[in-house]
């Protein structure tokens, strides 16, 4: 890392593997490049940031994501009228099922999957409805010399099929969030299974319960037995970190390095927030 001194704001750290409230800026307001350096490096030592009571329409939300890439237009998810780039996660009271109730890591179906994802809360439960994130880098640390040698040589196949495909979760889902389920057609992709971060050089596995399907060359059922061992260390509790959302509050995480869990345990109130996704490049 750089720097580790910041000018323009102050950094709490929540957890000791990732996860930090930022506090001193106004997203709403356009970044100097002192401050967008900071909250970059913050983002980058900690994998996860948060700030608080940011009253933001979608237009500043969009002009936060382009300081970071070019903005993702979901390929299976209807956005938000007028707003293609952003996405409203929706559960009304009368839903039981939410979006993202699982552990993944957004659009690792995508040839480039995405670099960060950027989520306001517009509208939260009184209690419940928190989300959790889990350090790959942390899980990949504490694997042996021996798994992560043949890990290395390994490559993923990764798709939404689960998910949007014929009978995927999404067919079955919300009424609240049009999602499209496109059939057979769903297409894979091949990821290295080792990640090495492209700003950070560190390493961290990369693979997901959601839509990682099999290792490149296996089977389905051969498959299995080492991504299930590998998706319980990357969801150690101690990896892991919990953020308790307010209206106003905005995360940031690292797709390249993080998972995260949508809390599904408010039926009956209303939870709605909007999110924006930055584009990505290949693994590597
Ligand atoms: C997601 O992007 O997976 C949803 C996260 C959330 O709603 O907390």
């Amino acid at each position: 890392m750089a720097y580790d001194v910041y000018k323009t704001i102050t950094v709490s750290p929540l957890s000791p593997h990732l996860g930090a409230e930022i506090s001193g800026v106004d997203l709403s307001k356009p970044l100097s490049n002192a401050q967008f350096d900071d909250i970059h490096q913050a983002f980058l030592k900690h994998h996860v940031i948060f700030f608080r009571d940011q009253t933001l329409t979608p237009e500043q939300h969009l002009a936060f994501g382009r300081r970071w890439g070019t903005l993702n237009v979901h390929p299976y998810v209807k956005s938000m009228a007028g707003y293609p780039e952003i996405l409203e996660i929706i559960k009304e009271p009368s839903e039981k099922i939410n979006f993202g109730g699982g552990w993944h890591s957004d659009m690792s179906f995508l040839e480039e999957p995405a670099l960060g994802s950027i989520l306001h809360a517009i509208e939260v439960p009184d209690v419940g409805g928190d989300t959790m994130f889990a350090s790959q880098y942390a899980a990949w640390d504490v694997l042996s010399p021996g798994l992560r040698k043949t890990l290395e040589s390994l490559r993923a196949i990764h798709s939404a099929a689960e998910e949007y495909g014929t009978g995927g979760a999404s067919s079955k889902k919300r009424a609240s969030m049009d999602s499209e389920v496109v059939g057979d057609e769903v297409p894979e992709y091949e990821h290295p299974v080792v990640r090495t971060h492209p700003e950070t050089g560190r390493k961290g596995l990369y693979i997901n319960p959601a839509f990682t399907l099999r290792f490149a060359g296996w089977t389905k059922k051969e498959s299995r037995p080492l991504l299930e061992y590998l998706f319980e260390v990357c969801r150690r509790e101690p990896f892991t970190c919990r953020f308790r959302w307010r209206p106003g509050s905005l995360a940031m995480w690292d797709n390249r390095c993080v998972w995260h869990f949508a809390l599904n345990d408010y039926h009956g109130q209303r939870r709605h927030m909007r999110r924006v996704t930055v584009n990505g490049d290949k693994v590597r």
